[in-house]
C-alpha cells in the first residue's frame, strides 16, 4: 500500500478536548474515522498524534492529501 485511502472528500469536522491526546488515522483504513483502529498495523503508516491545545471544533483531513496533516487544508477542493 503505497497511498493511504481518501474515506470522504471533506473534513470530519470533530469535537475535541482540551490536553487530550487523539490519533489520527493516516492510512485510511480505520473503521473508526477519523482516528486509528490500529488497521495500519500491515502497512508503513502510523497514525499521526496531536494533543488538543482548545476544547473546540477541528477539522480532520479525509481526503488524505493535505499537507498541514491532520488537519484540512483544502486540498479535497480541487481533487
Ligand atoms: Fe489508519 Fe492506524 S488505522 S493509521
Amino acid at each position: 500500500m503505497d497511498k493511504p485511502v481518501a474515506t470522504q472528500n471533506e473534513p470530519y469536522a470533530t469535537e475535541v478536548e482540551k490536553g487530550e491526546t487523539y490519533y489520527w488515522c493516516a492510512c485510511g483504513l480505520s473503521k473508526k474515522q477519523p482516528f486509528c483502529d490500529g488497521s495500519h498495523s500491515e502497512t508503513d503508516f502510523k497514525p499521526i498524534v496531536f494533543e488538543a491545545k482548545e476544547s473546540e471544533t477541528v477539522y480532520l483531513c479525509g481526503c488524505r492529501t493535505t499537507r498541514d496533516a491532520p488537519f484540512c487544508d483544502g486540498s479535497h477542493s480541487s481533487l
